[in-house]
């Protein structure tokens, strides 16, 4: 029971509201006073303390008849947000740089720069979903859009790297072609997509973090013969960072076909380019697609005999027209083709094959092993079809964690 100048709350009451709040308000793009508040629970910035507490007291006002203090309303924060000191994936005990999360996805970076001993100090992702899988795992609610100013006025004033895999649509052959062929301006022309890669630049001229390190699709480096890529580099030069760029194979720690682009770089006031970052050399690929399957999975992952023909049809007829368009059933002892964002549509691109029965996709579980996420990440938080989306966009985790590690060897020359 909270009580205080004879206002009291019993916190029955205040857990009914708190539900009825987590449904409504706390996930989304606009999301910010809930984001706010989360942020302050788990980082503990001072700054943030003001700010969450009015906002607290704004979103309870919105339920309860009585005025509410700003006593009440901190107190009430706790269960508000349902926090809880133990999360699946805290921060390091004793961290040795921070970082910010930006279009964070369900994590994957934050888990490999958490490995690497890193404090993630702001996340942002607007998709209401992934903050649900963030959330599950996290223990905080990314704030939504990172192109509003009610979002990007909450990125604290100093952290060490921008970590980000902005959204590959734009400049993926897919996404390119299909807005080609609508007769739309595709890249850095696209109004909506294409300019989020200068909101990453403002924010770096604003805050000048250490480093950077971006993740895009393998082709961004060919995308619009070269210009794309040319543009994003002479925008990192030009604010006065290096630039380091290689695309890099997944293979190395998971059974699956996954090229990407990476993008590192440093300041050069603080480094005066004369940082001597190198990529790191990946292991040969060892992992098999049986490492990663779950012995039993549930029989809703079989495909219909009425989508399995379907495939099969598909398949022939573009056979006879001589593409090699088709389904992927998976040789269990090599790797998947790369999982996409779509896999949750049919699942084609990897079909496991099963003894006297129609081939299976993936389960979640396998979809989270396949991008190097360990067991006990949580995937219950939202629905299937959102999982398979969630990890189709997702990085390949131990992958970010050693290229990670190369940019934490060179911070640390500089961090005292
Ligand atoms: C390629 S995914 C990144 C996935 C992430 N690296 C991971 O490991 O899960 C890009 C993400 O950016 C998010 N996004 C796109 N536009 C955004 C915006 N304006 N503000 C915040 N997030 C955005 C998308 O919802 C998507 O989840």
């Amino acid at each position: 029971m909270i009580k205080e100048k004879g206002i009291v709350l019993e916190s029955s009451k205040i857990h009914l509201v708190s539900d009825k709040i987590w449904k409504v308000s706390v996930f989304g793009p606009d999301n910010y006073r809930t984001a706010l508040i989360s942020h302050f629970l788990r980082t503990k910035n001072k700054k943030l303390r003001k700010p969450a507490i009015e906002f607290a007291v704004e979103i309870l006002e919105g339920y309860f008849d009585e005025v509410i203090s700003n006593k009440v309303a901190e107190e009430a924060l706790q269960y508000l947000i349902r926090f809880d000191e133990s999360v699946l994936f805290p921060k390091p005990a004793n961290p040795k740089f921070t970082f910010i999360d930006l279009f964070a996805g369900i994590g994957g970076f934050r888990i490999a720069m958490q490995k690497n001993q890193g404090e993630c100090v702001f996340s942002s992702e607007w998709d209401k979903m992934a903050q649900r899988t963030y959330y599950a795992n996290f223990g905080e609610i990314p704030f939504g859009d990172i192109t509003k100013v009610e979002t990007k006025q909450w990125i604290p004033d100093n952290f060490d790297i921008l970590c980000g895999g902005f959204p590959c649509q734009p400049f993926s052959i897919a996404g390119v072609s299909k807005k080609n062929s609508l007769g739309r301006k595709h890249g850095f022309e696209d109004e909506k997509q294409g300019n989020l890669f200068f909101h990453i630049a403002e924010i770096l001229e604003k805050h000048r973090p250490k480093a950077f390190f971006l993740e895009n699709v393998k082709n961004l480096v060919s995308h619009d013969k070269g210009n794309t890529f040319k543009i994003i580099r002479e925008t990192l030069l030009d604010l006065g960072y290096s630039f380091h760029a290689k695309v890099l194979n997944g293979k190395s720690f998971v059974p699956q076909n996954r090229e990407r682009t990476f993008m590192v770089g440093f300041d050069s006031n603080i480094f005066d380019y004369k940082e001597t970052f190198e990529f790191p050399i990946l292991p040969e690929p060892t992992k098999k697609v049986r490492d990663i399957l779950e012995s039993k999975v549930d029989a809703k992952y079989t495909l219909t005999d009425h989508l399995w023909k379907y495939l099969q049809d598909y398949s022939q007829k573009h056979k006879e027209k001589g593409n090699g368009f088709g389904f992927g059933l998976v040789d269990l002892n090599g790797t998947t083709r790369t999982m996409s964002a779509r896999y949750y549509k049919d699942g084609s691109e990897i079909l496991i094959p099963q003894k006297n029965k129609n081939p299976r996709r993936l389960s979640i579980r396998e979809s989270a092993r396949l991008q190097g996420y360990p067991d006990y990440f949580d995937v219950e938080a939202v629905s299937m079809n959102q999982g398979y989306k969630q990890f189709g966009n997702s990085v390949v985790v131990p992958l970010i964690e050693v290229i990670g590690e190369k940019i934490v060897d060179v911070l640390q020359t500089k961090i005292k």
